[in-house]
């Protein structure tokens, strides 16, 4: 299998970070993540706009350019031709001359496998348990998931998916998807501030608007008492319904009529979208 080194398509077992890259020793670096329908990228320039810009706020120049990188990146997937494959750019702090400041960054891009998810989390839905913690510089897509990962024994204790992030009692997000809930009256909220602005979040906010009342507002904790339905988005989630938070059954605790819909009209969007694509 190929990966990409910089502005070179190597071999996937020569791609090797130096030890003193700020990635490993401090945990410094930008990423993105995108997947492959059949073998045609989604939602691509979404994802590269994203990922250049998570590192211009690290301050780390990419060693090639949006163009340079799209290139390298068909060619790959030409290459390895895995089908619904995901694709994760990565850009680390490069190699430290004292171990804290910043080096040259080392991209590498890797084609990785996608294990399909079960079905029943779409269809009937995931167990949450919450954690108070805010992300550090939330908006960039840093590769800091430490609390995501030391929580995982918790949350699987818990017989729950993953688990959902609060602050002064308002939701952000979870681990890697971003939250939305439906209330009594159908309106669909979801957090605005102190998120990663999920590129599925931006396309689902984009099909619900002309049917559904839509906010970009805060969201608390004791919504979630009160809702109809909740639900998460996600590269790989896309649209994920949520029956339970804690001790809290939501709605109905299965799959709520808006989601269902939204998992439809997500559906049609994406097909539409590589059509033009
Ligand atoms: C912290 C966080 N929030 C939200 C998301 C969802 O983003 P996207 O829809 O672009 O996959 C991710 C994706 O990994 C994430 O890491």
């Amino acid at each position: 299998m190929k990966y990409i080194h910089n502005n070179l398509i190597i071999d996937h077992d020569k791609a090797y970070a130096h030890v003193s890259d700020l990635a490993l020793l401090r945990g410094y670096g930008v990423f993105d993540f995108f997947r492959l329908v059949g073998l045609q990228p989604l939602f691509f320039d979404d994802h590269l706009e994203r990922f250049y810009n998570s590192a211009s706020q690290l301050r780390l120049t990419c060693p090639v350019s949006k163009e340079e990188l799209k290139a390298l990146i068909l060619k790959i997937i030409s290459i390895n031709k895995i089908q619904n494959s995901g694709i994760r750019m990565v850009l680390t702090g490069g190699e430290s001359p004292n171990g804290y400041s910043i080096g040259n960054p080392t991209l590498f891009v890797i084609n990785e496998p996608i294990n399909p998810l079960p079905e029943n989390h779409f269809t009937e839905g995931i167990k949450l348990i919450t954690h108070e913690y805010l992300r550090d510089i939330p908006e960039v897509k840093t590769i800091n998931y430490l609390m995501g990962i030391y929580n995982l024994p918790k949350i699987h204790e818990q017989g729950a998916t993953d688990q959902l992030y609060h602050w002064n009692g308002k939701i952000s997000e979870l681990t890697r998807s971003n939250f939305f809930i439906v209330d009594q009256n159908g309106t669909i909220a979801t957090p605005g501030n102190g998120i990663l602005k999920g590129i599925n979040r931006a396309h689902v906010l984009q099909i619900a608007k002309p049917k559904y009342d839509v906010e970009e507002q805060d969201v608390h904790l004791d919504e979630l008492k009160n809702c109809k339905e909740a639900f998460i988005t996600g590269t790989t989630k896309k649209v994920m319904p949520v029956r339970q938070v804690d001790d809290i059954v939501i709605g109905n605790g299965t799959l709520g009529k808006v989601t269902s819909d939204l998992q439809k009209l997500f559906e049609i969007h994406i097909e539409e979208h590589l059509k033009e694509n």
